[in-house]
């Protein structure tokens, strides 16, 4: 596997191999689920990339950035084993050469819901970091994990209307045994906050059984709140999977439902979500 750490060198590698290239961009700390982004990549493309940089722009609370983990060696090794042709890590300066960049892309309709709402500034660091990368590599694909849902349609938002040519490819979420959406957070909590963290993917499951045998938003709401009393939550609601819009029971039920929660266990911020397709309404 060769390492660049530097966008000159990101886009002579991308000259040289224009087309071919399946992408995988990360903030590091890899477990099983990005490894499984990798594998799709390799099954699609002749190379594969993958980045590595924890993007400053996207957390709105330094505390959290600090906090992030980091473990290069085992990353490295990680996606050796896996197969990668090239790792891009660059330092901050040679994403950003001078200071954070002013210019913005974004979807304020998108970007003010679920993830959002709480967090001024996110997506748009997300979208900016995301953008760059695809203008200096031109992947033929890119693989984003479902677990980040609502990143997933806004980087599909982003290319389509940026016209870039590189399809967004969005991969299953992958959970521990016991239902835990994986997560390189996960790695912050303590073994009770661990053993609480369960609850969240139950609360989901419950929330999908709920709303397949009663079609009641209402209800399928009510549950998952329910379930969640235990945790410090950010939000927790069922929306039209397209808009994001949350749904209101006796309005029109959309294509798909997105059931998606946000909670804090010992201080860790947790997502997690799962999509839910409404039974067809005969007349
Ligand atoms: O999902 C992530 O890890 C990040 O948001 C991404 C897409 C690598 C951008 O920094």
């Amino acid at each position: 596997m060769e390492v660049i750490t530097t966008r000159h060198a990101l886009r002579e590698y991308a000259a040289r191999h224009s087309q071919k290239i399946g992408f995988v961009p990360t903030m590091g700390y890899l477990h099983e689920g990005h490894l499984s982004l990798v594998e799709r990549a390799k099954a699609q493309n002749e190379k594969v990339v993958v980045s590595i940089f924890v993007n400053p722009t996207q957390f709105n609370d330094p505390k959290d950035f600090e906090k992030y983990p980091v473990d290069e060696a085992h990353d490295k090794e990680l996606l050796e084993r896996a197969g990668v042709d090239l790792l891009f890590m660059p330092s901050r300066g040679n994403i950003f050469s001078e200071g954070n960049p002013t210019i913005r892309i974004q979807y304020p309709h998108l970007m003010d819901k679920l993830c959002g709402e709480k967090r001024a500034g996110h997506f748009e660091g997300v979208l900016l970091i995301v953008h760059n990368l695809f203008m200096w590599l031109n992947p033929a694909r890119a693989y984003f994990g479902l677990k980040d849902y609502q990143q997933y349609l806004l980087v599909q938002k982003m290319a389509r209307d940026l016209e870039f040519t590189t399809e967004i490819v969005g991969c299953p979420l992958l959970r521990e045994k016991d239902g835990l959406a994986m997560s390189s957070r996960n790695v912050r909590l303590s073994s009770a906050g661990r053993q609480q963290a369960v609850g969240i993917s139950q609360a989901l499951f419950s929330s999908r059984s709920v709303f397949q045998e009663t079609q009641s938003v209402r209800a399928a709401a009510d549950a998952l709140r329910q379930e969640l009393a235990q945790f410090e939550v950010e939000y927790a609601t069922l929306s039209n999977a397209e808009t994001l819009e949350t749904l209101e029971e006796g309005t029109p039920l959309p294509k798909k439902i997105l059931i998606a929660v946000a909670v804090f266990v010992d201080g860790v911020r947790l997502i997690d979500n799962v999509l839910v397709v409404p039974h067809a309404i005969s007349i």
